[in-house]
């Protein structure tokens, strides 16, 4: 098993924040390096070859804060190109989707399951492989809701009249398809988990980064430490409201400052 100190994190922007709240609540010890690409989130309305490049960007610059380890902490680039950047670069590298989908059949009873998530993710579809790959007599159902990252983006919460009309026409589309569970098939949607859960009390939705925290501790062995793990947090764009989006939303970690990259140098 891989020993791991310092792991780096990555997503297009906020969203990565949800995975990383996980990780430091159920792993101490851990040196964290959260870069969020937020010059040029979203990635989910771009093609697979230009979130394939963004995404060796965010790989290099993670490799040189040395860390020995990244996760892929946004679903689209993990539906994207994870294979591409495994051939690519020799550190290991986990995604969201496996963790996602286990989840979602480990408590699904009915194994009628939907995936909400960015139009390149859904497109992809890479969670329904991996959903029947696991379960092939698996109903699976997967619905693009390319607003949400930009609300997420711009500070509108779940309260918000504006999310909860968008929330509310995206999961109309599950209506029909009596689906017992949802995967949060992108990293920015836990923000508005209350939203999803008003409009569809019967369904359990599945945030993929608790159950790749613990996906973590099988995979690595990880620092005998009960001290908090730290985090140094990196973003392409300053201005974006980083930290007291971050600050209002997550409860295990703390962002007090956050550094910019200039990620066209990578
Ligand atoms: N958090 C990213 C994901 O998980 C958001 C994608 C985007 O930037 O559109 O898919």
């Amino acid at each position: 098993m891989n020993s791991l100190r310092r792991l780096g994190v990555f997503d297009s922007g906020l969203g990565g924040l949800t995975v990383l709240n996980e990780i430091c609540k159920n792993n101490q010890g851990l040196d964290v390096v959260y870069f969020g690409d937020t010059a040029r989130v979203p990635y989910g309305s771009r093609t697979p070859k230009t979130i394939t490049r963004y995404a060796r960007q965010d790989m290099r610059f993670l490799l040189s804060e040395g860390v020995d380890a990244v996760v892929i902490a946004c679903g689209t680039v993990s539906a994207n190109c994870l294979p591409a950047l495994k051939e690519e670069f020799s550190l290991p590298i986990v995604g969201v989707i496996d963790a996602g989908c286990e989840a979602a059949l480990a408590v699904s009873d009915s194994k009628r399951i939907g995936i909400i998530g960015t139009r390149a993710t859904v497109r992809s579809g890479a969670y329904e492989q991996r959903l029947h790959q696991l379960c092939p007599e698996a109903f699976t159902k997967g619905v693009e809701c390319p607003l949400f990252v930009p609300l997420i983006e711009n500070g509108f919460d779940a309260q918000d009249p504006i999310t909860r009309m968008t929330v509310e026409r995206y999961l109309s589309a599950f209506n029909a398809a009596k689906v017992d569970t949802i995967i949060m098939g992108c990293t920015h949607y836990p923000f508005l988990t209350e939203a999803f859960q008003k409009v569809l009390p019967q369904v359990q939705f599945i945030n993929m980064g608790k159950a790749l925290s613990h996906q973590l501790r099988e995979q690595f062995c990880l620092p005998d430490s009960t001290a908090p793990s730290k985090v140094s947090y990196f973003v392409s764009d300053p201005d974006t409201g980083f930290l007291s989006i971050a600050n209002r939303y997550l409860d295990a970690i703390e962002a007090n400052s956050v550094q910019t990259v200039n990620i066209d140098r990578f």
